[in-house]
């Protein structure tokens, strides 16, 4: 029998082995599952729900702030919750590094930990809860329901000069390509996740490249409509604009639909990195693709809002969401 054949010290010693590269394995990619709290936390999913709804009932900005909030976090470090974190003495943390202009609502990932912990210590990290809560803020406003992977875990890093390595709202196609490749997220990925872009609101300051001094011989963006330019203009003058002052990301900006790529087609986008996504075939015919089908484009965002969501960092389940364990 081969059993017999084989030296029983060198299966031992090869299990071991074997057992060591998983071991490895896990401590690296956290295997994710909507699984995950079946056993130890059951109703996890409804008490983060219940404190989103209830927050959106006072203040129709948060479902904005925690699809942007999730999205940072799981571009810096991976889902891992560092964008919660609050700088310490000696550090200063991501929400108070440069382009947290629009960072809001982490009340509601506090509120939401509070909740969960009381119904099972110890146990959602809150780099999950923050993922769920982008769900629950995408599905109450209308757009598409999914299950999420869970079993994140939270990191215990957060640098504010990281956040340079956030996207910009000027960037081009290229230059869009390439942070979403470095996170192993395609051409199909930024174009449906861009529709983020669905919800929400912008300040002057982010999309000012485009409405003044534009280039050496044009002072306002040509791909932007004209009348659409006018207004933007109107609400962000080049001297003395309002500190709060903006334009909302797209007609319904908290209704999840896909009117962004529709009006993309029109020149009405705000950054110059939503105008570029129609400026390669490629790009340009899945926003023509999002623009005329709602359910193309909430099958094409919840595939690649699963993606984001999985890219992996963390250790901890941390017991308070601003503060490492
Ligand atoms: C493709 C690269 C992206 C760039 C360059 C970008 C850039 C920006 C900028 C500059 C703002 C406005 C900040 C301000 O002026 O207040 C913003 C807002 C927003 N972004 Fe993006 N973003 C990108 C991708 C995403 C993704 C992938 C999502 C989520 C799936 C997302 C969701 C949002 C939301 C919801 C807001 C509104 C936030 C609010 O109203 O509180 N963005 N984005
Ligand atoms: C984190 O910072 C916020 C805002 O500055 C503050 O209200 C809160 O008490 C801080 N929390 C912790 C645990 O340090
Ligand atoms: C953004 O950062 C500044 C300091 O750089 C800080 O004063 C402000 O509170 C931060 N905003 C948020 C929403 O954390
Ligand atoms: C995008 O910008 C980068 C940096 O400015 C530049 O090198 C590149 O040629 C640009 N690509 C396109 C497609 O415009």
């Amino acid at each position: 029998m081969a059993i017999k054949k084989n030296n029983p010290m060198f299966s031992l010693v090869l299990s071991f082995f074997c057992l060591a590269i998983l071991a490895d394995h896990y401590m690296v990619v956290n295997a994710l599952s909507p699984n995950y709290y079946d056993q130890t936390c059951p109703n996890v999913e409804s008490a983060i729900t219940s404190v989103v709804k209830k927050a959106m009932l006072n203040d129709p900005t948060v479902p904005a702030a925690l699809l942007r909030m999730h999205f940072h976090d799981c571009f810096i470090r991976g889902c891992d919750g560092s964008v919660l974190l609050n700088s310490t003495g000696k550090n200063q943390a991501e929400k108070d590094g440069p382009p947290n202009i629009s960072l809001h609502a982490f009340y509601v990932i506090d509120n939401a930990k509070k909740a969960v912990e009381a119904l099972c210590p110890k146990t959602v990290s809150c780099a999950d809860i923050l993922a769920l809560a982008a769900r629950d803020a995408v599905t109450l406003s209308g757009g598409p329901k999914w299950d999420v992977p869970k079993g994140r875990k939270d990191g215990r890093v957060s640098k504010a000069t990281e956040t340079r390595q956030l996207p910009g709202p000027t960037f081009n196609i290229s230059q869009l390509q390439q942070s979403f490749a470095q996170r192993g997220l395609s051409m199909e990925d930024l174009v449906a996740l861009s529709g983020g872009h669905t919800l929400g609101f912008a300040h002057c300051s982010s999309f000012q490249n485009r409405i003044h001094n534009f280039n050496s011989k044009q002072s306002v963006d040509p791909s932007l409509q004209s009348s659409f330019a006018a207004s933007l203009k109107s609400v962000c003058p080049l001297k003395n604009t309002a500190k709060n002052a903006g334009a909302n990301l797209d007609s319904t900006p908290t209704t999840f639909d896909n009117r962004y790529y529709k009006l993309l087609l029109q020149g009405k986008s705000i950054f110059s990195s939503d105008q570029s996504l129609i400026t390669s075939t490629n790009t340009k015919a899945l926003v023509s693709k999002f623009a005329s089908s709602q359910k193309e484009f909430q099958n094409a965002f919840v595939k690649s809002m699963i993606k984001m969501s999985s890219i992996n960092g963390g250790q901890e389940v941390r017991l308070d969401c601003r503060v490492v364990n």
